[in-house]
């Protein structure tokens, strides 16, 4: 076959994949191809602007290195990321919504003891963090292994830092109770890293590179589906521009004013604190 033009290139490119030997693969290099083609058929690209669109998905992988992947910054921007995530966790009724991982989750985090004090005084107003973690029937999960991390009040996460040494990130593991608590700091709303080609995409398209402010939480036990979300402070600003289109309304929590005492998740109070608390549920494993 010889001769293609832009009618029947697609069907040409698609008789090729016929052979793929995985059914799985052949569908997704057909899909790509059928809708690649069509998006450029639609938006008929001079070779100038096809030259720049090269440009940039080059400059795209230039920018990653260990500690920065501006094509999961690329697919977080476009609301790709949370598209695959919502397809993923498609969880039964009151299970704990989901939204993205983030670049800034630390694989080995220092695991520490309930109650420790994971912020440094530099990184803001105090901040009791708890809660519980439960099955969809409400059963306590003993001993799941609740990773936390945040931005520090000016809105930098600790891997921003020269420094190496971490700080408001710890992972704990719940009592006999289901229960967890740790005192960390308020995070402010901060910028995704901006300074390379998504950056660039964001201030071409008009638009804001923040986030609401907020606390992560990456929550296992065996038997149940790996809980990633966060949980967004009520009165921060961009709730309804998240640039990475995270925020879901189940997520969102007005910081609570503990009194000195005991809390019912047992963390122990010596002065008036600003609480984010939150009782997550697991869906089972599938
Ligand atoms: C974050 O919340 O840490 C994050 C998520 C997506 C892109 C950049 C940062
Ligand atoms: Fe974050």
């Amino acid at each position: 076959m010889r001769n293609f033009d832009e009618h029947n290139i697609t069907e040409a490119v698609l008789d090729r994949l016929a052979s793929t030997r995985s059914q799985r693969l052949k569908h997704i290099s057909s899909a790509l191809v059928r809708h690649l083609h069509d998006f450029v058929r639609e938006i008929e690209p001079t070779q100038q602007e096809w030259e720049y669109a090269i440009d940039f998905l080059t400059r795209t992988g230039q920018m990653c290195s260990d500690t920065r992947q501006e094509f999961i910054l690329l697919s977080d921007a476009l609301g790709v990321s949370m598209l695959v995530d919502a397809i993923n966790h498609r969880f039964p009724g009151n299970a704990t919504e989901t939204t993205v991982l983030g670049p800034f989750f630390v694989k080995e985090a220092p695991e520490l003891p309930l109650g420790s004090v994971i912020s440094r005084p530099e990184d803001g107003p105090a901040l009791l963090i708890e809660g519980s973690v439960r099955s969809l029937d409400g059963l306590p999960l003993a001993s799941a292994s609740v990773d936390i991390w945040h931005a520090d009040a000016d809105g930098y996460y600790d891997v921003q830092r020269d420094a190496d040494e971490l700080s408001s990130r710890v992972r704990v593991r719940t009592d006999e109770n289901g229960n967890f608590w740790v005192r960390g700091a308020i995070p402010a709303a901060y910028p995704i890293p901006n300074d390379g080609p998504v950056g660039q995409m964001l201030e071409a398209q008009g638009r804001h590179p923040y986030r609401p402010a907020h606390v992560h939480f990456m929550i296992a036990a065996s038997g149940y589906e790996t809980l990633v979300t966060h949980l967004f402070l009520a009165n921060s600003d961009y709730l309804d521009s998240d640039v990475v289109f995270g925020v879901k309304d189940s997520l969102i929590e007005r910081l609570q004013d503990t009194q000195p005492g005991i809390t019912a998740h047992g963390a122990k109070v010596e002065h008036p604190t600003p609480t984010l608390r939150r009782d997550f549920v697991l869906a089972p494993a599938r």
